[in-house]
C-alpha cells in the first residue's frame, strides 16, 4: 500500500489531477498494487478565503503519513506575486529538502520535435537542478519602495553541502543508468563566487568518476547548444534559477510543456511528483489541458516505488497515443482533455 497525498492546486491543475488519480484506481485495478490517496483543497482560493497557504503541521505530519506527493499546478492572477506558491510549493520543496528536481527530456515522437532534419537522431537527457537554494530562497529585501531611489536586493545562495549532493546525485544516476556524460551547466564567468564553489565540486567528483565523461557550459552557450544539438546532452547538473529556465526550454524541444514531467525528491525519504507547467490560465476551465505531463510524472512516481513495469506502461501508452496523434491542440490535435486521458487509462 502506497499512501499519496495529491494537491491539484490551481487552473489546469485541478484538470489534470483528477485524470492522475483515475489512472492511479485503474492500475491498481490491473496490477497487485494499492493506493491510499488524500486530497486536499491547498492553492488559491483557499489562499483568499481562509488567509491558509500549506497548513500548520504540514511539513512534519507529510513525511510520517505519506510515501509521495503528487502535485497539479499552482497559480492565479489574483495573487500576481504568488505569495501561496511560495508558501505551498517551494515551502514543501524547501521544507521537506527535496533537493533533487530531477527533469527529464526524451522525444518520445519525431513529429513533436520543432527541429529540422532531425529524423535520425535523439534526445534523451535529464536535467538534476538543485532544489532548496540560490535566489528561490527569499533572502534580501528593499528600500524606499516605490521611489526613484528604490533599492531591491535578492541574494543567492550556495551552499558547499547543498552543491556537493545534487552533484554527487547526478554522478550517482549517471552511474545507475549508464549514462555516458554529466555536463556542469552554469555562469561563472559572471557569477564568480558561487561559480567557484560549483566547479570545484564538480571536478573533485568528477575525478572519483572516471569513467564518466564531463563537460562544463556556461548557460548561455548551454541553450544554444540544446537548440542546435540537444542530442549531444545526457545528464545535466546545474542550480535551481537556471535548472528551471533550461527545463522549459528543453521541453520545447520535445512538443512543450504538455509532456513534460518531473520529481523532486529527498532520496530514501519523500518525492513530490509533478508536471513542470504550471496553471495555464490561458486554456484553463476549457477541457484544454494536456494531461500528458501529469501521467508522466506520474510514472516518475511509480519509479520512485520501484514499480518500473507499471511505469513503462504509463509511458508506452502515452506513446501509442502521440504515435496515433489522438492528442490535445498544444499537440495539434483536436482531442480535449477528457479524451485524451480517458483512451490512456483505456489502454493500460
Ligand atoms: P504555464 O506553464 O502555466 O503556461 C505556459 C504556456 O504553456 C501557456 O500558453 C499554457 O497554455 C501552455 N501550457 C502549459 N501547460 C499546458 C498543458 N498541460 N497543456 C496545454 N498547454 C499547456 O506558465 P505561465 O503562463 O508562465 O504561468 C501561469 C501561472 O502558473 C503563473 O502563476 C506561474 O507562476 C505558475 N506556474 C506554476 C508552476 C507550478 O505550479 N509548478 C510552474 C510554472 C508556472
Ligand atoms: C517550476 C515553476 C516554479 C519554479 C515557480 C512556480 C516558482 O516555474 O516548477 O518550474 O520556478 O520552480
Ligand atoms: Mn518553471
Amino acid at each position: 500500500m502506497k499512501k499519496i497525498l495529491s494537491i491539484a492546486g490551481d487552473g489546469i491543475g485541478k484538470e489534470v489531477m483528477p485524470w492522475a488519480l483515475a489512472l492511479l484506481s485503474k492500475i491498481s485495478k490491473k496490477y497487485d498494487v494499492n493506493f491510499e490517496v488524500t486530497s486536499v483543497d491547498w492553492g488559491a482560493d483557499k489562499w483568499l478565503k481562509e488567509g491558509v497557504g500549506l497548513p500548520k503541521g504540514s511539513l512534519e505530519a507529510i513525511p510520517k503519513n505519506f510515501d509521495a506527493i503528487l502535485f497539479g499546478a499552482l497559480g492565479d492572477k489574483r495573487i500576481p506575486d504568488m505569495a501561496h506558491g511560495k508558501e505551498i510549493l517551494l515551502g514543501l520543496r524547501f521544507g521537506l529538502d527535496l533537493f533533487i528536481n530531477l527533469r527529464p527530456t526524451k522525444l518520445l515522437n519525431h513529429s513533436y520535435c520543432p527541429l529540422k532534419n532531425f529524423e535520425n537522431k535523439s534526445i534523451d537527457f535529464v536535467i538534476f537542478r538543485e532544489n532548496t537554494q540560490d535566489i528561490y530562497r527569499d533572502i534580501g529585501g528593499s528600500i524606499s519602495k516605490n521611489t526613484e531611489q528604490e533599492i531591491a536586493i535578492d541574494e543567492s545562495i550556495h551552499t558547499f553541502f547543498g552543491v556537493q549532493r545534487i552533484v554527487e546525485a547526478a554522478f550517482a544516476y549517471a552511474n545507475n543508468h549508464k549514462r555516458q556524460k554529466v555536463t556542469l551547466i552554469d555562469k561563472s564567468n559572471a557569477i564568480r563566487n558561487s561559480g567557484a564553489l560549483w566547479g570545484r565540486v564538480f571536478n573533485d567528483i568528477s575525478q572519483k568518476n572516471p569513467h564518466i565523461l564531463t563537460e562544463h557550459l556556461f548557460v548561455d552557450t548551454a541553450c544554444l547548444k540544446m537548440l542546435q544539438n540537444p542530442e549531444n546532452f545526457d545528464v545535466i547538473v546545474t542550480t535551481n534559477l537556471f535548472g528551471d529556465i533550461l527545463s522549459d526550454l528543453a521541453c520545447g524541444l520535445i512538443g512543450g510543456l504538455g509532456l513534460a514531467a518531473s520529481a523532486n525528491i529527498k532520496p530514501g525519504i519523500i518525492g513530490l511528483f509533478e508536471p513542470v507547467h504550471g496553471s495555464a490560465p490561458d486554456i484553463a476551465g476549457k477541457n484544454l489541458a494536456n494531461p500528458f505531463g501529469m501521467f508522466l510524472s506520474v510514472a516518475m512516481m511509480l519509479e520512485f516505488f520501484n514499480y518500473q513495469e507499471i511505469s513503462k506502461k504509463v509511458g508506452e501508452s502515452i506513446s501509442v497515443s502521440l504515435q496515433e496523434k489522438f492528442v490535445t491542440k498544444d499537440l495539434g490535435g483536436t482531442y480535449s482533455c477528457d479524451q485524451v486521458a480517458e483512451k490512456i487509462i483505456e489502454r493500460i
